[in-house]
C-alpha cells in the first residue's frame, strides 16, 4: 500500500471514530426514549439515525438490538464499481440496486449503503476499506466483500445482510 493511501485511510478511520463518537450520543436516538424503553421493545419503536453529518467516504456505524449496523456514505466511484459489478457472476446474486431502499419522495439515493457489518461465515466483524474489492475484508478466514457488501471471494456463503429499516427524510433511517 502506498504511503499516502495508508495516510487516507488512518484519516478516514480517525474521521469515522469522531462520528461515530458523536453519532451514538447525538444521532442516534431512540424514538421513546424517555420512556426507557425495554430491549424488546426498541425493535417495535425503532431506532432514528441521523445521516446530516456524514461525509463522503465515512461509515458510521450503531448498534442495534444488540448488533452492530453500519451507514457508509459511498463514494463516486464505489458506487461506480458496485454498479458494473452487478454483471459480474456473483456467489449470491443481487443487484446493488436490491440492496438500497427508497427515500420518502420514492427515489433511490446510491450514496448510502445500510448493512450488517458482520461475515456471513462464522460471524466475524469485518474491516472496512480493504479486501481485494475495496469494499470490506473478514479478517477471520479471509472473506472478501465489495463495495455493495456482496461476498466475491472467500468462505462467506452469502451477502452481508442488509437490516430491516426506512428512510424517515432526506437525512435520517429509522432501524427496526
Ligand atoms: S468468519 Fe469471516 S471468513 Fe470466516
Amino acid at each position: 500500500m502506498a504511503e499516502n493511501e495508508k495516510s487516507r485511510r488512518d484519516f478516514i478511520f480517525v474521521a469515522t471514530g469522531a462520528v461515530i463518537a458523536g453519532g451514538a450520543a447525538v444521532a442516534a436516538r431512540p424514538l421513546i426514549h424517555q420512556m426507557s424503553p425495554a430491549a424488546d421493545n426498541l425493535g417495535v419503536i425503532g431506532l432514528d439515525v441521523d445521516l446530516s453529518k456524514l461525509e463522503e467516504g465515512q461509515q458510521l456505524t450503531v448498534t442495534f438490538l444488540g448488533r452492530p449496523v453500519a451507514i457508509r456514505y459511498r463514494t463516486a466511484l464505489e458506487i461506480a464499481t458496485a454498479l458494473s459489478d452487478d454483471q459480474v457472476a456473483l456467489r449470491h446474486k443481487e443487484t446493488d440496486l436490491s440492496r438500497l431502499r427508497p427515500k420518502p419522495d420514492g427515489t433511490i439515493d446510491p450514496r448510502f449503503l445500510v448493512f450488517t457489518p458482520i461475515c456471513t461465515h462464522f460471524g466475524c466483524v469485518v474491516v472496512g476499506e480493504a479486501g481485494d474489492f475495496d469494499g470490506w475484508y473478514c479478517p477471520c478466514h479471509g472473506a472478501h466483500f465489495d463495495t455493495s457488501g456482496r461476498v466475491r471471494k472467500g468462505p462467506a456463503p452469502i451477502n452481508m445482510e442488509i437490516p430491516n429499516y426506512r428512510w424517515i427524510s432526506e437525512t435520517a433511517i429509522n432501524l427496526r
